[in-house]
């Protein structure tokens, strides 16, 4: 399924390289850098992406179903990012939704990674999207020092191994997973999710279009929403920021 596999020295991001390249071949493109001058995250934030540093990686697909919901492939991809973490030893890295990876820190989240998902559309038909993973490694001192939310590093845990055994072992996991949220959807990989959920039963505070709420996280529903329990009742949230409530 992977039509290409590309590692450059230097780009501005790999997810707006692979945007602008308009390519319609079938298989999946991956694109690595061994640094990004200009790396994205969510709402616009800068994604540090110094030399050799950590891993940044990108990639695009058709998705002949359509993306009627671009989250639910973030979810699927942070799946892939966490089952590789496992499987490295690292067990401690858990999802946020809607696209973080972090640790569980007394009672603070820190970012060890996240998740981009950009493209596509929210019409059916065929679209095209671009998956944007980035994963601390080893951040060195200068670049940590300007990133603006608890976040930690794979060293801080344990040795790492070489970044290419990361990137073989998130892509061994992702590319047939994207394969199959195109012919099922998100419904196969909702079990993983939760087992893999940090929010889950959690007070949490969710930052949305229409205000602050305070509730338990339930988990995910089948669409890939947040599920809150606030009172008496339960909401779903698309979107929005979610933190942990200290109790
Ligand atoms: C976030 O949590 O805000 C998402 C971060 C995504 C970062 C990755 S690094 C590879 C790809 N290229 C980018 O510019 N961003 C994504």
């Amino acid at each position: 399924d992977v039509a290409a596999l590309e590692v450059a020295w230097s780009l501005d991001s790999t997810s707006s390289e692979l945007l602008r390249r308009k390519d319609h071949s079938a298989g999946a493109h991956v694109l690595l850098a061994e640094r990004q001058t200009g790396g994205r995250g969510r709402r616009g934030r800068p994604w540090a992406s110094p030399l050799a540093a950590n891993l940044y990686l990108s990639v695009a697909r058709r998705f002949d179903a359509g993306l009627a919901r671009l989250g639910g492939l973030s979810l699927v991809a942070g799946v892939a990012v966490v089952e590789a973490l496992h499987a490295l030893g690292f067990a401690q890295a858990r999802l946020k939704w809607p696209n973080d990876v972090v640790v569980a820190d007394d009672g603070r989240l820190r970012k060890l990674g996240g998740i981009l998902v950009e493209g596509g559309g929210e019409h059916a038909g065929p679209a095209r999207a671009v998956v944007g993973i980035g994963l601390n490694v080893r951040m060195p001192a200068q670049a940590g020092a300007g990133i603006d939310q608890p976040w930690l590093d794979l060293q801080a845990l344990a040795h790492p191994p070489p970044r290419s055994m990361l990137a073989a072992g998130v892509l061994a996991r992702l590319l047939p997973a994207l394969v199959r949220f195109d012919r099922e959807g998100l419904a196969p990989f909702l079990a993983q999710y939760a087992a893999h959920d940090v929010l889950a039963g959690q007070s949490v505070q969710v930052h949305s279009g229409d205000g602050l709420h305070d509730g338990i996280a339930l988990g995910l529903a089948a669409d890939g929403a947040l599920r809150v329990r606030l009172g008496q009742g339960e909401r779903c949230f698309h979107a929005g920021e979610v933190s942990l409530r200290r109790t």
